[in-house]
């Protein structure tokens, strides 16, 4: 009996001698003079190809088998041997070769030399067909289920928030509008837009994080998580940004900032040790091609123990570094990606944790600090990528939370069923956002958010 196998699964030496049916892509194929031919073999099932050798008694050898080349889709029925060559366990004898789609030498984009990544982003629908493109999807997919896994081991309720909101979280004011009005007839009431004519009688936009729907969950429920995609409207082209990207936020209840801390690390120090041991030959590809540190770094920060620094104290060592930064560091201002990757990579050679910022610069819903003028908030900031999560204790005192929002020209009536949270019940709560991209680029190296997320969203890109 023939089974459908996975590459990974051909590759290993106990598929040696089994009868299989192989599906993929053909990456390359070599003739020999003796009279056969090897394809090399990639279905998506690990970062490897399997060698298929062909021999020119198949009864389409010459007319099909001869004529394939990168990018063809094959079926493969044949059976395992040891394999002579170096650097794989096994090859593949084929006794039937199925060909199912050619890809033009001529046209087909990816031909065997390297291609840039910014070529590739033209092609985001070829590109996971790439050595590189493959082992990131993997490597993102080992990511996320790792993060469920870590949540719900420890007890966190996977939460779903909506997308579409009517509240500004980060109060930034970066957000995408959702109408149906019909932009060419705009509504009006005197001189104003008439909102009320909306399909949600009111003005909508895509979230820019699930946070405050997920304080109403741990607020009732102890501890909760959203995981999903947010929208942010900054005109930022920068390496590290997206207009469109999947943020993950634990809420605790009965949690303060030391709390926080605590299982931001161990959350990142999980998913970091997941991936090294099961995506070891997609690593040692990033190891090998994007970025030499990278394994070493990972091992490193799953064994050491996060630095920990009130913000004024980094002010203080920025402004003691002697260094030139592009961006002036004075108490009160926030800190520039510059600054997070100076204190990362040439102060303390380790994740950071950066806490007690100015309230000024800090959204509404941070716990005010005793002192009147920090915030319990606090960034996670790793070598190359600066801040990876954001988060805080949140402001569960009634009053002072309406004070803050005034200041922020927030309406409080907006925010009714926030503020029921503080009413009804009130408890000491915090939480924090991962950036999964953020996140992933720090693992592999990649210098381009972009290149991290199947098909980014940026300012004037919406392609595929
Ligand atoms: O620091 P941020 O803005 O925090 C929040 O949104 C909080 N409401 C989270 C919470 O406490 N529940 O964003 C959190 C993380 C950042 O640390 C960064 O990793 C990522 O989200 N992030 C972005 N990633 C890609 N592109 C962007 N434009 C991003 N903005 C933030
Ligand atoms: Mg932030």
């Amino acid at each position: 009996m023939q089974e459908k196998l996975s590459v990974a699964e051909a590759r290993r030496p106990e598929a040696v001698g089994r009868e299989i049916i192989l599906q993929g892509w053909v990456r390359t194929r070599r003739d020999s003079k003796a009279g056969f031919s090897f394809l090399e073999l990639n279905d998506g099932s690990c970062f490897g190809n399997i060698q298929v050798i062909a021999d020119a008694k198949l009864q389409n050898y010459e007319s099909e088998i001869k004529k394939l080349s990168a990018g063809c889709s094959v079926t493969v029925a044949g059976l395992v041997r040891p394999s002579p060559g170096k650097g794989q366990a096994t090859e593949v004898q084929a006794a039937r070769v199925t060909v199912h789609g050619t890809a033009d030498v001529q046209t087909y984009p990816l031909q065997k030399k390297r291609h840039s990544f910014e070529f590739l982003r033209t092609i985001a629908h070829l590109r996971p067909r790439t050595n590189t493109f493959g082992a990131i999807a993997r490597v993102r997919n080992c990511v996320c289920n790792s993060i469920h896994q870590f949540f719900q081991e420890d007890g966190f309720l996977y939460v779903h928030t909506p997308v579409i909101t009517a509240s500004d979280c980060e109060g930034a004011g970066e957000m995408f509008r959702v109408t149906t009005l019909d932009l060419a007839k705009l509504p009006t009431k005197g001189p104003q837009i008439d909102f009320a004519q909306d399909f949600f009688d009111r003005p909508t936009f895509l979230t820019v994080s699930g946070q405050l729907e997920a304080e109403i969950f741990a607020c009732g429920l102890g501890k909760a998580y959203t995981f999903g995609p947010t929208f942010r409207a900054e005109n930022s082209n920068t390496p590290r940004h997206l207009a469109e990207f999947w943020m993950v936020e634990p809420e605790m209840a009965f949690c303060d900032l030391e709390g926080n801390m605590d299982l931001a690390e161990r959350l990142l120090k999980r998913v970091f040790r997941d991936v090294l041991e099961k995506c070891p030959e997609d690593m040692e590809f990033f190891n090998l091609r994007i970025d030499k540190t990278v394994i070493e770094t990972l091992q490193s920060v799953v064994e050491s123990r996060f630095v920990r620094l009130p913000y004024t104290e980094a002010v203080e060592i920025l402004k003691a570094s002697g260094q030139r930064f592009e961006f002036p560091v004075e108490w009160g201002a926030d800190l520039q990606t510059e600054h997070e990757r100076y204190l990362a990579e040439q102060r303390f050679d380790s994740p950071v944790i950066v806490f007690d910022y100015p309230r000024t610069i800090k959204p509404f819903y941070m716990r005010l600090g005793d002192d009147g003028r920090t915030v319990r908030a606090m960034d996670v900031l790793v070598p190359k990528v600066g801040e990876i999560i954001g988060g805080s204790q949140r402001e569960e005192r009634l009053d002072v939370l309406q004070q803050r929002m005034k200041q922020q020209d927030l309406e409080p009536e907006d925010y009714w069923w926030y503020l029921d949270l503080r009413r009804f019940g009130t408890v000491p709560h915090s939480g924090f956002g991962l950036g999964l991209e953020r996140v992933v680029q720090f693992i592999t190296g990649m210098s381009n958010i972009r290149d991290v997320i199947p098909f980014p969203r940026t300012p004037g890109n919406a392609e595929f």
